[in-house]
């Protein structure tokens, strides 16, 4: 298999954990392991204590599936768990063959089209494009990408990284579309649950014909963990990704399996606590940025946890360099997203994103 390189993934290992300050991660605030096991619920570190650390089960614990099924109401057969970024590929791998047209939403968390695009498939992007101060994504040109019995349709809401959420009236005929074009809707759900200008959109897999994608890398903030899953009422869907899986990674790790299991049982806690952080980080972007409207044009996301800026004056890449080299900050340009809009990503999820934003300031009037 030859794929392009993922570039955000790529800019990110150049500089995450080489400079001091990030102002665009899409994580939000982490906890320590300590604190995981002392989660309600569970014995979580007798458990741990006393692992045995054997193979584990293919599609995950059942601990782990049972607790799915209560959120999204699939059945079992219907829930596998694995790395999220993994899940992806073998979703992708498993369900499409080349010469399969593929409508992605642009620009966009780049497996999401790169993993199609690899395997051969005609892939057509539907562009957000930004009007009057917010995001929109043309629904009459939905129907017509949907043509020439279109397979997949990806998309992923709340929006990484322009913060764009459909209304749910929108969220209704982007589903109604597709399940007349007869397309499958692959929804990459993972920043469900952060919403902060918009209400909650129902998970695609209340569907027929959609697999869903989420984890707890984002809201939950644990993304060390690798833990992610699809879910779906197609469980025919769910068994060729468990197939496949056979040649990833087979099973999960034990002992993530378990803090997997006990976060997940309190997943509403351990959102709520970074939807606080997160909500007053965006109020703080949104003064920031709305008061250098010379310097940039300022968005307000309506979910997820990053905004996409556009910088008014001077060269974006320039800039990039810039707070790598005089203030230990990486700032992440659009170039990565493949975009050339003189845009960067801000990630609004962490407790030090005013510390980041501060120097970014700096930078702007330096
Ligand atoms: C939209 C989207 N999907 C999937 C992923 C992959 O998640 P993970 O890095 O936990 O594998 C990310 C990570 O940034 C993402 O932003």
């Amino acid at each position: 298999m030859k794929i392009r390189d993922f570039q955000l993934e790529r800019y990110f290992a150049k500089y995450e954990f080489n400079v001091k300050h990030l102002l665009s991660p899409s994580d939000c605030e982490t906890r320590p392991v300590g604190e995981i096991l002392g989660l309600p619920g569970g014995e979580w570190r007798e458990r741990l204590n006393s692992l045995p650390l054997s193979y584990t089960e293919s599609r995950g614990n059942p601990g782990i599936i049972g607790a799915l099924d209560a959120i999204y109401g699939v059945g079992n057969d219907g829930i596998v768990v694995g790395c999220p970024e993994e899940l992806i590929f073998l979703f992708m791998n498993s369900f499409l063959d080349a010469g399969d047209r593929v409508v992605c939403l642009s620009p966009a968390y780049q497996s999401l089209y790169e993993l199609p695009r690899s395997i051969g498939c005609e892939v057509v992007l539907w562009k957000l494009t930004a009007s009057g101060g917010r995001w929109s994504l043309d629904r009459d040109e939905l129907k017509p990408l949907l043509k020439d019995r279109t397979k997949l349709l990806v998309v992923n809401f709340p929006h990484n990284p322009t913060g764009y959420m459909p209304t749910p009236e929108e969220f209704d005929m982007i589903g109604d579309l597709a399940e007349g074009s007869g397309a499958v809707v692959f929804s990459d759900e993972m920043y469900r649950g952060l919403e902060l200008d918009a209400p909650r959109l129902p998970s695609f897999c209340g569907r027929e014909n959609a697999v869903i994608m989420s984890g707890l890398s984002k809201g939950p903030g644990l993304p060390g963990l690798r833990t992610g899953w699809l879910a779906s009422k197609r469980h025919g869907l769910i068994s060729s990704v468990l197939a496949m899986k056979d040649y990833t990674t087979i099973c999960n790790s034990g002992p993530g399996e378990v803090l997997a299991e006990a976060a997940i049982r309190n997943i509403d806690e351990l959102m709520e606590r970074n939807r606080t952080i997160l909500r007053a980080n965006a109020e703080l972007a949104g003064k920031f940025f709305a008061g250098r409207p010379d310097l940039i044009e300022w968005i307000p996301p309506a979910g997820g946890t990053t905004a996409f800026p556009r910088l008014l004056d001077g060269n974006i890449e320039d800039l990039c360099r810039r707070a790598v080299g005089e203030k230990s900050l990486m700032v992440l340009p659009d170039s990565v997203f493949d975009a050339k809009d003189n845009r960067f990503r801000v990630g609004m999820g962490r407790l030090n994103f005013p510390e980041a934003l501060g120097l970014f300031g700096e930078l702007l009037e330096g």
